[in-house]
């Protein structure tokens, strides 16, 4: 994982000095760039990625220097796939690799959530989320993983806040 933390160290010393609400609208393209500049998806190998062979595995980076952000690098097995969830006030998602389905989900008048649209990503294919602070029911969605890969995920606060839908 050092290896790998390594590679991250330009997008990790950027959101580090630019974590105030007012940088967040300008993240998504900068770490898009910093991927980029440095070729992090060319360089990074999977194998220095911890993973559990019966799930997805998150592996927070560098958790007090980022704090109250918090960044994940997830691994993911084939047809790995999360829970429906929401999340804390901004995030990126931004896959190193791999194919995922992405679901989409609003809350309705029921007070239920409502499938709303699917997105299929791939490398490079982020997407972020500029939502309200306080609030952990922001971008909710489900993810299915089509092949082993990685994802980047940043948030403004621990993404463990993130409300959790059945
Ligand atoms: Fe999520």
């Amino acid at each position: 994982m050092n290896k790998t933390i390594k590679l991250l160290e330009p997008i990790l010393q950027w959101v580090e000095s630019h974590r105030a609400p007012e940088y967040w609208p300008q993240m998504p393209q900068m770490v898009n760039e910093l991927v980029e500049k440095h070729r992090i998806i060319e360089q990074l190998d999977i194998n220095d990625i911890p993973h559990l062979q019966e799930t997805y595995t998150r592996n927070a980076i560098e958790i007090d220097r980022l704090k109250p952000f918090e960044m994940v690098l997830t691994r993911w097995n084939k047809d790995d796939f999360s829970v429906i969830h929401g999340h804390p006030a901004f995030l990126i998602y931004y896959p190193l690799s791999g194919s995922y389905d992405m679901d989409f989900y609003d809350i309705g008048k029921n007070g239920q959530v409502q499938f709303t649209h699917r997105k299929i990503l791939q490398a490079k294919d982020y997407i972020f989320h500029l939502g309200n602070i306080g609030k952990y029911d922001n971008c909710i969605h489900q993810i299915f993983a089509r092949e082993p890969a990685v994802t980047l995920h940043i948030y403004s606060e621990d993404a463990k806040l993130g409300l959790k839908y059945a």
